[in-house]
């Protein structure tokens, strides 16, 4: 299983996102993640497809951009504009999903669905043989240093059983409250795409931060084997 180390740039410092996101690139991150909230679908205010575009050319990572805006579809082109690499929404932000994930592939991004804690995993029924990614939240969107919501981690189960039973490769995004101590727990569970934003940027040293996400994964992989 490849493992995905996917840094949130909310907790940044945004008056040195340039620096910022070569800074975890350099690191070792895999993915920039990328969170937008508009004070409506969640209360909260962050960063637009001007940042995104802004930061594009520091790094040549894939940005991993969450939606968490409503209504989502008309800042799409936006963010594919901008040089968004995977664009995320959620379904309660959408009138049309299955036209918001084909809109976001005919840009030529890849799909994401995000679930919230208390989302139901039926909204895959009929999108996942057309998503890229689903990301699961394991803390209620809006905001960086939550506590990781353990009730998730059969959700995200339930999700990994779904995608092996549909025969395509579908990455597993977890995102809220990850830190080394229960990044294993998550992989078990089946995530393979990690976001990690307070966990990763509130350190002193992101690379000594990576690099021991990415030992507790080995730990939980080789446990696996075992
Ligand atoms: C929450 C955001 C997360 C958040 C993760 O709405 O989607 O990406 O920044 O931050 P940490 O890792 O600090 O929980
Ligand atoms: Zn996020």
């Amino acid at each position: 299983m490849t493992f995905r180390i996917a840094p949130s740039v909310l907790s940044a410092d945004f008056a040195r996102l340039g620096e910022e996101v070569r800074a975890v690139a350099a690191a070792g991150a895999d993915l920039i993640h990328f969170d937008v909230m508009d004070n409506h679908y969640v209360p909260n205010l962050t960063i637009g497809p001007l940042v995104c575009r802004a930061i594009r050319p520091h790094v040549e990572l894939p940005i991993d951009v969450h939606l968490m805006v409503k209504p989502v579809e008309r800042i799409i082109p936006d963010f594919a504009k901008a040089g968004a690499n995977i664009i995320s929404f959620h379904p309660e932000a959408s009138e049309h999903i299955d036209r918001t994930i084909g809109l976001i592939r005919e840009l030529g991004c890849k799909a994401g669905l995000v679930f919230n804690p208390a989302t139901p995993l039926s909204y895959l029924d009929h999108t996942l043989d057309k998503l890229d990614l689903v990301l699961i939240m394991s803390v209620n969107p809006g905001f960086g240093g939550q506590k990781f919501i353990p009730q998730v981690l059969p959700k995200i189960a339930e999700v990994r059983r779904r995608i092996e039973r549909g025969g395509r490769e579908v990455w597993l995004e977890v995102d809220g409250g990850i830190k080394a101590d229960n990044i294993a727990e998550i992989a078990a569970a089946g995530a393979d795409t990690f976001v990690a934003g307070s966990a990763i940027f509130d350190s002193g040293d992101y690379a000594a931060t990576i690099r021991a996400l990415r030992a507790a994964l080995g730990k939980a992989a080789r446990g696996r084997a075992a």
